[in-house]
């Protein structure tokens, strides 16, 4: 069995995203990351932010964990402002801690996406796409949700389920 994590990205820590993502959490049993509990600064050329939450996450995950599920909220067309945050700090990986950036090569990815929107606009998945490929991560798969009334519709949970086998 494969031993993932769930990267939670949304500004809200008990939103609808979480509501995806603890669904998928509870049946693949994978622990969430929340982000917004993380102090993780954005991207800085100098990396004088590098003793805040970033490093010791990231270096956790590749040491642990061979496949990472990133969990989305859609805002504005795009990933969160919080996930691009982290994604911007992977750069680290390839300036001052190459050596945790080698070690995300072979790591599979997948993307959860969560808006009120039924459809996801062309490009979303792209900067997952791209960046796993740069990196040598494998993308595997992704799925796009949302929340009716606070519950996850059945055929978003039908969605979801196929998800989950893809990821097994
Ligand atoms: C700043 C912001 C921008 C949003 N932009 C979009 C969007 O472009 N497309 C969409 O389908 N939903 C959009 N939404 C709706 C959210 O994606 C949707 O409500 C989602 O379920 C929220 O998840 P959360 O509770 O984890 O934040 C936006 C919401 C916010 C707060």
């Amino acid at each position: 069995m494969k031993k993932g994590i769930i990267i939670l990205g949304s500004a809200n820590s008990n939103g609808e995203t979480k509501k995806i993502a603890s669904f998928v959490a509870d049946k693949l049993n994978y622990p969430i990351i929340d982000l917004k509990t993380k102090n993780i600064s954005e991207f800085d050329y100098e990396f004088k932010n590098r003793n805040d939450d970033f490093h010791p996450l990231i270096e956790e995950i590749v040491r642990n964990y061979n496949v990472i599920i990133f969990a989305t909220p859609v805002y504005w067309y795009s990933m969160s402002g919080i996930m691009k945050t982290f994604f911007d700090r992977i750069s680290d990986c390839l300036k001052i801690e190459k050596e945790t950036g080698r070690k995300l090569r072979g790591l599979e990815i997948a993307v959860i996406s969560c808006g009120s929107d039924k459809v996801l606009k062309d490009g979303f998945h792209m900067p997952f796409i791209e960046t796993a490929k740069y990196l040598g991560m494998h993308y595997i798969s992704d799925v796009h949700c949302w929340v009716e009334n606070g519950t996850i519709p059945i055929s978003v949970q039908n969605e979801l389920n196929k998800f989950i086998t893809s990821i097994e």
